[in-house]
């Protein structure tokens, strides 16, 4: 079973309590959401394979490491995660991106898929899908099937706030796939929204409620 990992770090545990609160405007949110992201992306990347070279520093040699060759993806899943993406690419801006378009049914909560568009080398590259919200898993569980169809042999997942049944399906339908959150919350209520949460993700990044 692949690894779960729940950040608490003061600084992300301090955004998340401001992302959540309902009295935090479009603005702040958008830009927390970006931090947090960025945040995690440090520690989601800590395994990634360098290489040996040498540099000329003003002084003279030095024996130095860079990234190897597999490099990264990152895919948002559509909407709520293309408010992730800004933070993670400050930290590797040359990274490509993918777009997953779901959303969930509002009567059965089931994901429906509008949208794919990976890079075409994508199964050359490490993938970050990103989402803040796994709530039945459901989004994360196809998008991440949808990566793996195209070919992507290492694939990692970062949301924000997950639920214990998204968490669990989600290690179930790809055990191999590392998690990375900033919270793991109580459960899901009747209309599958994670409790306490922060409400609908998508709506809070662009104002659409
Ligand atoms: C939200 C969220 C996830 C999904 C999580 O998207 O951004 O993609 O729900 O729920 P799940 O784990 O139960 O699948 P939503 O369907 O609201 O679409 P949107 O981002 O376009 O608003
Ligand atoms: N999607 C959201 O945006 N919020 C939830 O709590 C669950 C799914």
């Amino acid at each position: 079973m692949a690894n779960v990992i729940i950040f608490d770090h003061p600084l992300i545990q301090h955004k998340l309590s401001i992302l959540r609160d309902k009295s935090t405007g479009t603005n702040q949110f958008r830009a927390l959401i970006s931090e947090i992201a960025m945040l995690m992306c440090y520690e989601a990347t800590r395994d990634l394979p360098l290489t040996d070279v040498d540099v000329m520093t003003p002084m003279g040699i030095c024996h130095a490491k860079q990234m190897k060759g597999r490099k990264l993806a990152f895919v948002p899943i559509l909407r709520a995660g293309l408010g992730m993406v800004d933070g993670v690419l400050n930290l590797v801006p040359a990274a490509k991106v993918g777009h997953i378009g779901l959303y969930r049914d509002p009567t059965t909560a089931q994901p429906v898929e509008y949208y794919c568009k990976l890079p075409a080398d994508i199964e050359e590259r490490e993938v970050i899908v990103l989402d803040p919200m796994l709530a039945t898993g459901g989004s994360a569980v196809d998008a991440i099937t949808m990566i793996k169809a195209k070919g992507a042999k290492v694939v990692k997942f970062m949301g924000i706030i997950a639920a214990p049944e998204g968490l669990k399906t989600l290690q179930e339908a790809h055990p191999d796939v590392d998690i990375y959150c900033a919270a793991l919350d109580d459960c899901l209520n009747e209309h599958k929204y994670i409790i306490p949460g922060l409400g609908d993700a998508g709506d809070r990044i662009f104002g659409t409620k």
